[in-house]
């Protein structure tokens, strides 16, 4: 076909894709067993879809079509059974996230198996109220303050009162009687006939004299109040704690040094992988040039000066905790508060 065809009519399309398969060795390799090249992915997205439109990755494995999708400006869901593959694939975005190209970047949820309870201490307690009165299947009223001690119905139409902290105690259940009545009397002398619950109380634990109130309440006011645990409805965890090492191995010619990073992680979940940030700027948030590190060891180059990594160790339930490091390299390696 001449040069002059080929511009009127363009060449049919080629039945085999030229890519290269993913060298041991390249640098958009992140570790997961099944991860496919980029410019796979970038070529079935473009030539499937449109800027704006949704990909859907319900086995997404490494997070390629995901990360992709994302930097092409489309929207996406992405699904996994693997909390790895959930993980793996945020670290993804994190990594490409660029404010001022991405769209999409930065607006999504992540849906885990189990909550990180100090996440949860530290909610916003207005925001925490309502999210964990739907979680319980009721609807919050939606009104900070001024709820007389009840912050939403329960699917029986019952009050429930949030307190979002640990060791509930005596007075929270006498009060909250009182009030569960003011709220709506007719619907509670009905409950009280009827033995049902006049209104549920949900918090982190409760005290002893807590449990002994309501049982009294049961006996002598044939009033039952049902206390909630945040626990009995959702899966809480705590994130992994972490403890770091740095040794200098050798003193290169400029005068760098290179260093092995040991990061250790403790969680009752158990840590699946670690991942760095040699550069760590907090204005730009946590963005790992190592996504999936299985050991906790690194070993890594530093020019003179100070540095600060950023580590993140990601458990068996999804749930992260990340330590920043100073270090100064400066004659001799130091590690600062
Ligand atoms: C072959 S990998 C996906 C590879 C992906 N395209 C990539 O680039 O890395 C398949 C993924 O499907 C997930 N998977 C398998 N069965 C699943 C299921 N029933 N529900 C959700 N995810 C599942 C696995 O955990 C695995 O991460």
């Amino acid at each position: 076909m001449s040069d002059k065809e080929i511009d009127e009519k363009g060449v049919n399309e080629n039945d085999v894709w030229q890519i290269s398969f993913l060298a041991p060795s390249a640098k958009e390799r992140i570790g997961y067993p099944t991860q496919k090249p980029v410019a796979l992915l970038e070529r079935i997205i473009r030539c499937a879809s449109s800027e704006g439109d949704l990909v859907l990755n319900p086995f997404m494995g490494g997070g390629t079509t995901i990360a992709v999708a994302d930097k092409l400006n489309r929207k996406w869901i992405g699904v996994d059974q693997s909390v790895q593959a959930v993980k793996v694939t945020e670290l993804r975005l994190h990594q490409q996230t660029d404010l001022f190209t991405n769209l999409y970047a930065n607006s999504y949820t992540l849906q885990l198996h189990k909550y990180d309870y100090d996440a949860l201490r530290s909610k916003d307690a207005f925001e925490f109220e309502s999210w964990i009165i739907g979680q319980l299947g009721g609807v919050a009223h939606g009104k900070k303050g001024g709820d007389a001690g009840v912050d939403g119905t329960a699917a029986d139409g019952a009050p429930v009162q949030v307190k979002r902290t640990e060791g509930v105690g005596v007075n929270v259940v006498k009060n909250f009687s009182v009030s569960a009545k003011q709220f709506d009397k007719a619907g509670f002398e009905k409950r009280v006939k009827a033995g049902a619950p006049v209104g549920y109380i949900v918090a982190f634990s409760f005290s002893k004299g807590a449990v002994q109130e309501v049982a009294r309440l049961k006996n002598q006011e044939n009033l039952s109040i049902k206390l909630v645990t945040v626990e009995s409805i959702i899966p809480v965890s705590r994130k992994p704690s972490l403890s770091f090492e740095a040794n200098e191995l050798s003193r290169e010619a400029d005068g760098a040094r290179v260093i092995e990073l040991v990061v250790k992680g403790e969680s009752p979940g158990g840590v699946e992988f670690y991942s760095w940030d040699f550069s760590y700027i907090s204005s730009e948030g946590f963005k790992p040039s190592v996504i999936m590190d299985r050991d906790g060891v690194q070993r890594h180059s530093f020019a003179g000066g100070v540095h600060h990594i950023a580590v993140k160790a990601v458990d068996n339930d999804g749930l992260e905790n990340m330590e920043v490091i100073k270090l100064k390299v400066n004659g001799v390696v130091e590690q600062l508060k």
